[in-house]
């Protein structure tokens, strides 16, 4: 017989560890994140929309990105930000960027990290270019707007 702890095993979600693994750590993460958005920037694509809304100082943006990062992969807790707002007014985005977005974040990822933590990465970004994706595309209301999903 199926006990009660084990159902709710089964139907509870698995609140998501850190990764904790020898040279993921704030450090690496930041060179991560330069390496990435000094390949974005040269993008022809996406270079132009992050030109566009990214003016001058590019410092803040990168630690921030190096903050949310660090919340994603070691459950930090140093990103404070809403990320569905901030890509809902950049209006002209497609589906294509993203995969665009994706395939150099993939990229960026597997020369600095092994393939097994590469592939938390890209999978935590995935996940969350599909919440943006939807949020973006099929126009989700001001309530999950505004519940920063
Ligand atoms: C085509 C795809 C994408 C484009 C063009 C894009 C562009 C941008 C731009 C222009 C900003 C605002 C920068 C600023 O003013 O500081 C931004 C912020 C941000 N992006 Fe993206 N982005 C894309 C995909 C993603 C994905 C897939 C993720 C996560 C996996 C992500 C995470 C973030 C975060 C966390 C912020 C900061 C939001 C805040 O707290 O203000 N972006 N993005």
């Amino acid at each position: 017989m199926t006990s009660k702890s084990a159902l709710l095993g089964r139907v509870r979600p698995v609140a998501e560890q850190p990764l904790l693994r020898p040279g993921v750590d704030r450090a690496s993460i930041g060179a991560l994140v330069r390496k990435f958005y000094s390949r974005v920037r040269k993008d022809e694509r996406l270079g132009p929309i992050f030109a566009r809304e990214i003016v001058g100082d590019w410092e803040p943006h990168l630690e921030k990105m190096t903050d949310f990062w660090c919340s994603v992969i070691l459950k930090s807790g140093d990103y404070h930000g809403r990320p569905v707002p901030a890509h809902l007014k950049l209006g002209d985005v497609t589906d294509a960027d993203f995969d665009i977005w994706l395939a150099l974040f993939g990229e960026t990822a597997s020369e600095l990290f092994t393939p097994e933590i590469t592939a938390v990465f890209v999978e935590r970004a995935e996940r969350i270019a599909t919440s943006l994706r939807l949020a973006i595309f099929f126009h989700l209301g001001p309530a999950a707007v505004a519940a920063g999903q």
